[in-house]
């Protein structure tokens, strides 16, 4: 297997960081949770379910699974994301921990979700594999990831802007960002883990933006592998990549009828993958 070890290093750095932590979940959010009500019915959350929310984050998803009665555990590696789970969701009980290595005994989960976490994870096959084991056989997993640039408007503003960089900034090796969205891969990868029924859903998620530079201050500020890509531009290259996303997301909004002076929303489209232990 390819060597992921730096690629891990730099997201546990990265999520740990209680400045990008808090602008994630401040700002970023803002777009995930719009997954958060899909995933939620697709595990059926019921009063008195036990559901792992995977890669909690802040709680987006653990919180609607909560309204809807379910008994839930969010599981992150991150403290500063944990410390704003526990406030914004009280009613959830959230577990600092590596997906990769979960502190739960088998089969203790009836369902399971993540909300934009898998594609953070350098061992997938080895999450997978977890997750198997403290699912109850036949639980529902749902789980959402991005729509790749070409799919995404928001995506194709990133890829532009950042081609704009310098040529040299790369990051390290790690599993393709976007894999999951695609339904064959994701059907081999998870029937490989053992899971059964795969099916891909898209969904419409869309990030709010008060103007056009905010996608590039969410992006630097709250988003660990685009935000890495953008903090390594040398000085002179990085007002180029500012300016890219800037005219991208204007260019996007002109084209299709928005009005980039008042607030709106960029589409970010999602791709919601349901599988069963
Ligand atoms: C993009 S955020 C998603 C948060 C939330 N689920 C949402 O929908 O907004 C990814 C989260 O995964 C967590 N994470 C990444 N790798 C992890 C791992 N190996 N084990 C546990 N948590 C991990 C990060 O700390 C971060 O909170």
């Amino acid at each position: 297997m390819t060597d992921y070890a730096e690629f891990a290093r730099l997201e546990r750095e990265g999520w740990g960081d209680a400045d990008i932590a808090g602008s994630y979940g401040a700002r970023f959010a803002a777009a995930t949770a719009q997954a958060a009500p899909s995933l939620a019915a697709a595990v059926t959350a019921a009063p008195g379910r036990a559901v792992l929310d995977l890669c909690c984050g802040p709680g987006p998803v653990s919180a609607v699974l909560v309204e809807q009665g379910a008994r839930v555990t969010g599981l992150d590696f991150s403290a500063a994301m944990l410390a704003q789970a526990r406030t914004r969701v009280p009613g959830a009980t959230f577990v600092e921990g590596d997906a990769q290595a979960m502190p739960f005994a088998d089969a203790s989960f009836d369902a399971a979700t993540c909300g934009f976490g898998l594609m953070h994870i350098p061992d997938q096959d080895r999450a997978l594999a977890e997750l198997r084991r403290v699912l109850r056989p036949g639980a529902p997993f749902a789980f959402t990831v991005w729509a790749p640039a070409g799919a995404s408007p928001g995506f194709e503003v990133i890829a532009g802007a950042l081609a704009k960089g310098d040529p040299s900034v790369a990051l390290p090796p790690a599993p393709d960002f976007h894999r999951f969205a695609d339904p064959a891969t994701a059907e081999a990868l998870l029937t490989a883990a053992g899971f059964h029924d795969v099916s891909l859903t898209p969904l419409d998620v869309r990030m709010p933006l008060a103007r056009p530079g905010e996608f590039f201050e969410i992006m630097r500020e709250g988003a660990v592998r685009i935000g890495m890509l953008i903090e390594a531009q040398p000085p002179a290259a990085r007002p180029a990549v500012e300016a890219a996303f800037e005219t991208g997301v204007r260019d996007w909004a002109l084209a299709n009828g928005v009005d980039p002076s008042a607030p709106f929303a960029l589409p970010l489209p999602a791709v919601m993958v349901l599988a069963r232990a």
